[in-house]
C-alpha cells in the first residue's frame, strides 16, 4: 500500500480535482442499519472460555494444512441508493453481508483440528470432506478463539491424515464496516442535490481493504501471506450495481427481480491480503489494451464523464510496459482495473488486478489540479504497479520482511516515473524526501531494524506498526544504495531471476541476497553481499562517517540524536568521494576502527566531498578546515557541488548539530548560500531543517530575529518568481515550480509585505468576484497565507466554499488552508468539525488535526483535542497524529503530559509512536536549553 503520510509535503496541500461530494455521514446513518446479524437465523458457534489468563496465545497457524483453492460466494445486501418518494416506502439501508466458502487444502501432517482465521463473523454449518474418498468427516465442535490469534478451530472426530486432500465448507455472515476497514461502506453524492442534505442524491458502495490482516473479517481463511491459494469468487449483488474482483469476469446472470451474480475467473495463486472486490454504480471509460491486458479505470460516473481518469490511464500503460521490460516478466493477469474510491485509507492498495486508490491519488483535472499533482498520481500508480511483481507475484514469507514489498515498490516507483515523465525529476526529489524522512526516525534509539526477527512481529498491532517510515523510506534508500554499489545491470539481472524463480511463492530477505550475490560473482565481483547488506537491514540506525582531510583518517559511529547512548554497531559503508580536483571514486569502509586512506587527504587545500549524490544511507562529518572550504565553495560557485549534495550538506550539518557533533552555528552557516539559490532541493533542505528551529522557538523571543533572517534570505528567490507569481503564472520546469511555491511560503509566513499583500489581494478577488484567478499550483499556499493574514470573513468564505464545492482538489486545498488561521476560536470550531463525518470525512480527520497542530496558534488546542477524543480521531493513523501534535514539545510539563498519555491511553498500533515522541521530547528539551542563547545571538548578528 502507499502511505498517506509518505506523500510529498508540497503536494499534500496542492491536491486534486473534481466534482464530488461530502461524505454523507455514514456514521449518523447507522441508526437505519437495523438489520442486525444477531437476529439472523444462524447458530452462533460455541465459544471457548475466555482466555484472559494463562500463557499468551500462539499467533501463527500450524503449518500442517496447506490451502490450495477457495470457492467463495459473497452477497452484500446494502442498497446503492435509497430514493425517498412521498407515495412509496423506501427500504432501510442494511450493512449485512452473507456468504459461504469452501477451501480445498492438503494435509501434510496428521491433525485432529483445523485452524484458520475468522474475525467478527458469524460462522456456521461446517462440513469437512475427504476429497480423495468423498466422505464427510464428523465435526465435534467449532470454536472461535477469543484472543488476538483470531483462530477458528474445528475439532474433528477422526484426525486428518498426512498426504490427503480435504475441503472445508463454512457459511458465514458479517457486517459491512463503517470505518474503512475490511469490507466497508463508502458514499458520495451524485448529481446536484435538490436541497442541502437531500438523501436522494446519496450513493453507496462497498469495497475491501484487507492488508495486513482483515481478510479474516470477510471470509474464514488461512490469513497469512505464505498461505497462497487460488480464489474462485462469485459476488451476488443488486441488479442495478456492478461488481469487480481480482480476476476478469467469467460470467454473470440475473437471479431474480432484485439480484444478479457476477462470477470471476480463478485468480493467480496469491496471498489473502490481496483479495479484493467492490460493488458500486461506478463507470469506466472504454478499456484500453496493453498487449492482451484489458486496462480500465473506474470512478464515480461524474468523474468519468468529466475525463478525470485520463491522465491515470495514459501513465498506467507507460508504467506497465516499463516494468515488464525491467523485470523481464509480463503482467500475469488478463485485466488490470484501477478504481478511485471516495473513502480509502491508505492512499492506495495494490490488490492484484483491482488496485484501489483514494480519489486524490488517481483523478486529475486539467486546469484545476496543480501541475505538481501529476507527480503524486504517477508515483502512487507506479508504486502500486511495482507491487504487482514485488508483493503480489513474489511475496515475503512473513510481515517482518514487509520491506521487501514496500522498499522495493517505493524505489521502483521513482525509476518508473523517471522513465515515463522525465520532466518531473522525481528521482532526485522523492529520493531526498525519503532519505530525510528515514534519517529522522532512524536516529532515535527506539527505531527498529528494517527486517526484524519474525518472532518480534506477531500480533496485528505489531504487524500494522511495520508499515512505517523505516519500512518505506529506509527500505527504498537501502535498495538505492545497493543498486549504486553493485551497478544497475547486475541488480536487474539478479531481480529478474529472483522474480522468475519465486513467482507465486514466498521469500525471505536472504534469498534476495543470494541472487544479488550470484549476479555479482558473474560480473567478476567478489563482495559478500549478505555481509554488507545485513548491517543495513538487520540492525537499527545508520552511521556518521567522520573524515579528517589533513591526514586522510576516517571512522564511523552509530548516529543517534542522544549522544549519551552507547552503541557498538557498525556498518559496511560504500563511500563515493570527490574533491575540487578529482572526479568521484568508490571506496568501502569495512571496519569499526579508524583507517587512513589516501583519497580523503586534501593535498593542496582543496575540499573533499563524500557521499556524492547522496547514494549512501549515512551522514558525513569533516574536520573544521574542510567544512570551511566547502562553505566557501558554496558561497563562490555552488554549482561545483552537485545539487543533491548542496541539500545534503545543509541536512547533515543541522543533524550533526542536533547530535552535538558540530556547533549549531556551523549548521546555520550552511544556510548562507541559499540567498543566491534557485534550485528546489537546497531550499527544501534549508526550510525543513530550520522548521525544527521554528517549532522549538516560535513561542519565544528567538522568533523575531529568525523571521528577519528568513525575509532576507528569501528575497532573491521571491523576486526571481515575482513577475510570474503576481500574474498567477508558473515556470515550465517542475523543480522550479516547486521553488516558486517555497518562495511564497517562506516569504509570506515570515511577513514579507509584498507577499502578504499579493496573497490577500488574490484571495480577496476570489471572495468578491466569485472568480478564482489563482494558478492551481499556487492555490494551496495562497489560500493558507490569505487566511492566516485574514480573519473571520476569509475563514467563513473558505468554509462555505469547502462545503459547497464539488471539486475535490479545491476542497483539499481549502481543508488545509483553514488550519492556517491565527484565530483560536476558529481553530477550535474547526477541530470540533472533525468529529462530524458530514463535515470532515473520517479519512481526513487525522490530517486535519495535524494541520491545526502545525499552526503555532493551534498546537495546544490540538493536543487537548486528541486526548479528549482519542478513540475517534485515531481511527485513521494514530501514529502520525501523535508525531504531529507533539512536534513542538520541548518543556518538562509537556513531557509529563505526554508520558501520562502514553501510560493511560490504549494506543494500539500508535504505541511505538508515543515512545518515540517521548524520546524526541527529551531530546528537544535538552537541545533548547543548550542552544537557545547561541542561536538568538547568531540570528541577531545576521540582521
Ligand atoms: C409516485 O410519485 C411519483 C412522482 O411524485 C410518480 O412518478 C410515481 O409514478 C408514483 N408512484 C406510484 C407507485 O404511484
Ligand atoms: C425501517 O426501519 C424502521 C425502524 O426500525 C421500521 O419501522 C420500518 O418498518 C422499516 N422499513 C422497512 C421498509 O423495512
Ligand atoms: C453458497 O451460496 C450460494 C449463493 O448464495 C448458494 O447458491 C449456494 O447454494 C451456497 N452453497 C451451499 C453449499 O450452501
Ligand atoms: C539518552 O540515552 C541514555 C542512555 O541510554 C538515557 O539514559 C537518557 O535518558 C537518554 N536521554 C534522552 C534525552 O533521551
Ligand atoms: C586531523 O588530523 C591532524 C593531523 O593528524 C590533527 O592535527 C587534527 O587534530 C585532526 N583534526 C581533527 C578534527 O581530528
Ligand atoms: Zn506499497
Amino acid at each position: 500500500m502507499a502511505k498517506v503520510s509518505q506523500l510529498a509535503k508540497v503536494i499534500a496541500g496542492t491536491f486534486v480535482v473534481l466534482t464530488i461530494s461530502v461524505i454523507a455521514g455514514t456514521i449518523t446513518m447507522a441508526v437505519f442499519y437495523n438489520q442486525q446479524i444477531s437476529t439472523m437465523n444462524v447458530t452462533s458457534p460455541p465459544t471457548s472460555p475466555s482466555t484472559t489468563e494463562g500463557p499468551p496465545p500462539i499467533m501463527r497457524l500450524p503449518k500442517n494444512l496447506v490451502p490450495e483453492r477457495y470457492k467463495i460466494f459473497i452477497q452484500p445486501h446494502f442498497y446503492t441508493r435509497i430514493i425517498e418518494l412521498v407515495n412509496v416506502t423506501s427500504p432501510n439501508q442494511t450493512l449485512l453481508f452473507t456468504g459461504n466458502s469452501t477451501v480445498y487444502f492438503h494435509c501434510v501432517q496428521k491433525t485432529g483440528s483445523i485452524f484458520l482465521h475468522s474475525k467478527d463473523l458469524v460462522v456456521s454449518n461446517p462440513v469437512v470432506i475427504d476429497q480423495d474418498t468423498d466422505e464427510k468427516m464428523g465435526v465435534i465442535k467449532m470454536t472461535n478463539h477469543e484472543d488476538e490469534s483470531n483462530f477458528l478451530e474445528i475439532r474433528l472426530k477422526e484426525p486428518l491424515q498426512a498426504g490427503t486432500n480435504y475441503s472445508l465448507f463454512l457459511a458465514f455472515a458479517g457486517q459491512v464496516s463503517e470505518y474503512l476497514e475490511a469490507l466497508y461502506l463508502s458514499s458520495y453524492v451524485e448529481g446536484i442535490p435538490a436541497y442541502e442534505g437531500d438523501p436522494n442524491a446519496d450513493r453507496f458502495l462497498v469495497s475491501t481493504d484487507l492488508q495486513p490482516t482483515d481478510a479474516r473479517k470477510v471470509f474464514p481463511c488461512f490469513d497469512e501471506p505464505e498461505m497462497k491459494a487460488v480464489f474462485d469468487v462469485t459476488i451476488i449483488h443488486r441488479r442495478e450495481t456492478m461488481a469487480l474482483g481480482n480476476a476478469k469476469e467469467a460470467g454473470s446472470d440475473v437471479i431474480d427481480d432484485e439480484w444478479q451474480f457476477t462470477r470471476f475467473h480463478p485468480t493467480p495463486r496469491m496471498s489473502t491480503y490481496l483479495f479484493a472486490f467492490t460493488v458500486s454504480e461506478f463507470k469506466s471509460r472504454p478499456a484500453s489494451f496493453h498487449r492482451q491486458v484489458e486496462i480500465k479505470t473506474f470512478a464515480r460516473p461524474e468523474a468519468i464523464r468529466a475525463g478525470y481518469t485520463q491522465y491515470a490511464e495514459i501513465i498506467t500503460r507507460k508504467i506497465l510496459s516499463f516494468y515488464e521490460t525491467y523485470f523481464g516478466i509480463e503482467y500475469v493477469q488478463q485485466k488490470l482495473d484501477q478504481i478511485a474510491l471516495p473513502d480509502l485509507y491508505p492512499a492506495a492498495m495494490e490488490n492484484w488486478g483491482l488496485v484501489t486508490y483514494q480519489e486524490a491519488s488517481l483523478l486529475y483535472e486539467d486546469g484545476v489540479s496543480s501541475l505538481l499533482h501529476k507527480e503524486e498520481i504517477a508515483t502512487v500508480i507506479a508504486h502500486e504497479l511495482a507491487h504487482q511483481w514485488f508483493g503480489n507475484l513474489v511475496t515475503m514469507k512473513w510481515w517482518n520482511d514487509i520491506w521487501l514489498n514496500e522498499g522495493f515498490a517505493s524505489y521502483m516507483s521513482y525509476i518508473a516515473v523517471d522513465d515515463a515523465e522525465e520532466l518531473f525529476k522525481v528521482k532526485d526529489m522523492y529520493v531526498v524526501n525519503d532519505l530525510h524522512a528515514a534519517f529522522r526516525e532512524d536516529a532515535l534509539a527506539s527505531s527498529h531494524p528494517l527486517s526484524p526477527q519474525p518472532d518480534d512481529v506477531q500480533t496485528t498491532s505489531q504487524i500494522t506498526e511495520m508499515f512505517d517510515t523505516i519500512t518505506y523510506c529506509k527500505g527504498a534508500t537501502v535498495v538505492r544504495m545497493l543498486v549504486d554499489f553493485v551497478g544497475e545491470n547486475v541488480f536487474k539481472k539478479a531481480i529478474k531471476r529472483y522474480l522468475m524463480d519465486f513467482k507465486y511463492k514466498n521469500t525471505v530477505q536472504n534469498i534476495l541476497w543470494d541472487y544479488v550475490q550470484q549476479a555479482v560473482f558473474e560480473d567478476g565481483g567478489f563482495t559478500n553481499i549478505a555481509k554488507v547488506m545485513d548491517t543495513w537491514t538487520n540492525q537499527i540506525g545508520y552511521p556518521v562517517i567522520t573524515i579528517n582531510t589533513t591526514n586522510g583518517e576516517i571512522y564511523q559511529k552509530h548516529f543517534l540524536y542522544n549522544d549519551t547512548t552507547e552503541s557498538s554497531l557498525w556498518w559496511y559503508v560504500p563511500i563515493r568521494v570527490m574533491s575540487s580536483t578529482a572526479a568521484p571514486t568508490l571506496v568501502t569502509l569495512e571496519t569499526s576502527s579508524p583507517v587512513k586512506k589516501e583519497v580523503f587527504i586534501s593535498k593542496k587545500g582543496e575540499w573533499i566531498l563524500a557521499n556524492v549524490n547522496f547514494t549512501g544511507y549515512y551522514r558525513v562529518n569533516y574536520n573544521p578546515e574542510n567544512w570551511e572550504r566547502l562553505l566557501t565553495q558554496l558561497e563562490i560557485n555552488p554549482h561545483r557541488i552537485p545539487v543533491m549534495n548542496r541539500a545534503q550538506l545543509i541536512d547533515d550539518a543541522f543533524n550533526l548539530a542536533r547530535a552535538k557533533l558540530v556547533d549549531v552555528t556551523l549548521a546555520l552557516n550552511t544556510t548562507h548560500f541559499i540567498r543566491n539559490e534557485i534550485e528546489y532541493l537546497p531550499w527544501e533542505s534549508a526550510v525543513r531543517n530550520l522548521e525544527y528551529f521554528v517549532l522549538m522557538f516560535d513561542r519565544s523571543e528567538v522568533y523575531g530575529p529568525m523571521q528577519a533572517y528568513f525575509r532576507n534570505q528569501v528575497q532573491y528567490l521571491y523576486e526571481f518568481f515575482k513577475n510570474d507569481t503576481d500574474n498567477s503564472k508558473v515556470p515550465k520546469d517542475h523543480s522550479l515550480q516547486h521553488s516558486q511555491i517555497t518562495a511564497i511560503e517562506v516569504a509570506c509566513s515570515n511577513g514579507v509585505p509584498q507577499c502578504v499583500e499579493m496573497a490577500t489581494k488574490m484571495f480577496g478577488f476570489w471572495m468578491n468576484n466569485h472568480t478564482n484567478i489563482i494558478h492551481p499550483n499556487l492555490r494551496s499556499v495562497i489560500y493558507c497565507q490569505a487566511i492566516a493574514a485574514g480573519g473571520k470573513e476569509e475563514w467563513e468564505f473558505a468554509w462555505k466554499t469547502f462545503q459547497n464545492s464539488t471539486d475535490t482538489s479545491e476542497k483539499e486545498q481549502l481543508r488545509r488552508a483553514m488550519s492556517c488561521t491565527k484565530k483560536i476560536w476558529l481553530l477550535n470550531r474547526y477541530l470540533e468539525y472533525t468529529l462530524n463525518p458530514e463535515k470532515i470525512r473520517l479519512m481526513d480527520v487525522a490530517s486535519t488535526i495535524s494541520y491545526v497542530a502545525r499552526n503555532v496558534a493551534g498546537q495546544a488546542l490540538a493536543w487537548n483535542f486528541v486526548r479528549a477524543h482519542w478513540d475517534y480521531v485515531s481511527a485513521g493513523d494514530g501514529a502520525v497524529l501523535i508525531e504531529e501534535v507533539t512536534s513542538r514539545f520541548s518543556t518538562k510539563f509537556e513531557l509529563q503530559e505526554l508520558e501520562r498519555f502514553a501510560q493511560d491511553y490504549n494506543l494500539g498500533p500508535a504505541s511505538r509512536a508515543a515512545y518515540q515522541a517521548v524520546e524526541q521530547t527529551q531530546v528537544n528539551i535538552e537541545w533548547v536549553r543548550e542552544n537557545k542563547e547561541i542561536i538568538l545571538d547568531w540570528f541577531e548578528k545576521e540582521i
